[in-house]
């Protein structure tokens, strides 16, 4: 079976970006027969960027249930917390002493935060956690401990991908065995980056997101502010770069893309156009958005599915996994 795998970090509100992204691509291959589906809570990831306890354990709970309003079935996927999982933690080590630092040193996320550093007349190194530095090998523990073939994701995490097959091959090469798969990103072309209400990556840590459950009218609000040129009604608009064409085509078919891409030539008013995106996402997510309510309001049972997802997944996969690693790399045999 082809095992396909990919997490969300517990680190705020899911985004419409998450949702393009990774949720709805994820979720589009659960429930065949040749597949078995991971899904899970990246918590010990948010501890790096997120450090409130109150917000962490509140994020867990509307990202696990936004999954589950989006159709994730528990009984057919594993669908798991992270930090349930404590082989992973344990694999983070095995793979740490094997992953090139200077790999490391190239991370896009680290070599941002050392640029920024830079710009700003500061050390290079200055307030960046070693947590920040190894972000990758967590990731690629998360990947390589299940085996999985394919990773969902948008395009910003292809290097984490990358690195995750460079740390699990050498680690296959040192221990003279296939011990883990390779993993491949898969990106969905048609959306590669959603970008958000400023034309950038929608993205927490830019503050500009649209919450994937927004209500009706918070959601027409924050699409009316996306920008836009000055160009007035009757004047031909370009999509080429505009954020709101983006957005419209992540959520539209072919054919409603192309009579958009029309209207656009036709010089549609920028508020008709905010309208018509607004139907376009509202119409996928309000469905959704009602599940997720209700399973808002019974947090204990969310808690119970994430738990018992984890407790089987330990003890069919993690657990026997990381007797083997050990023993591969002459650790004592704990079972
Ligand atoms: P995170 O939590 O930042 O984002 C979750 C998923 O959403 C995708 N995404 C986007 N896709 C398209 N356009 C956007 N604007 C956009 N913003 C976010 C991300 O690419 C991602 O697929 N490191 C990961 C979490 C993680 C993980 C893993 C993923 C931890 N371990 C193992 C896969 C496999 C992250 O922080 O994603």
């Amino acid at each position: 079976k082809t095992r396909i795998l990919t997490g969300i970090t517990t680190s705020g509100t899911p985004h419409l970006g998450n949702y393009v992204g990774a949720i709805r691509p994820a979720l589009a291959s659960a429930g065949a027969t040749d597949v078995e589906n991971f899904y899970f809570l990246a918590d010990l990831h948010s501890l790096i960027k997120a450090q409130d306890p109150a917000k962490t354990q509140r994020s867990t709970l509307e990202i696990a249930a936004t999954w589950l309003a989006c159709g994730l079935d528990p009984d057919k996927a594993w669908f798991y917390r992270q930090s349930d999982i404590p082989e992973i933690t344990e694999l983070t080590w095995l793979l740490t002493c094997v992953a090139g630092k200077g790999i490391l040193n190239r991370a896009h996320a680290y070599k941002a935060a050392v640029d920024k550093n830079r710009a700003e007349g500061e050390d290079d190194d200055a307030g960046i956690t070693a947590g920040l530095f190894m972000y990758p090998v967590l990731m690629a523990a998360d990947i390589v401990l299940f085996n999985a073939h394919k990773v969902p994701v948008g395009r910003d995490q292809i290097q984490h991908i990358e690195m995750a097959r460079d740390f699990g091959q050498r680690f296959n090469h040192v221990y003279g065995k296939d011990h883990f798969v390779l993993p491949e990103a898969v990106i969905d072309e048609q959306v590669a980056t959603l970008p958000g209400l400023d034309g950038r990556k929608m993205s927490k840590s830019y503050d500009n997101t649209i919450p994937l459950f927004a209500p009706r009218g918070e959601l027409k609000k924050l699409i009316a502010g996306i920008v836009t040129d000055s160009r007035a009604p009757g004047e031909p608009k370009d999509t080429e770069g505009s954020a709101l064409f983006q957005l419209y085509q992540a959520f539209a078919s072919k054919e409603e893309t192309a009579a958009f891409a029309q209207a656009f030539a036709d010089g549609i008013g920028w508020g008709d156009a905010k309208q018509r995106l607004f139907e376009r996402i509202d119409a996928e997510i309000a469905p959704l958005r009602e599940k997720y309510e209700a399973l808002m309001a019974k947090p204990a049972e969310i808690e119970a599915i994430l738990r018992d997802g984890a407790a089987r997944l330990r003890a069919l996969h993690a657990t026997p996994a990381l007797v083997r690693l050990r023993e591969a790399v002459g650790l004592r045999d704990l079972s």
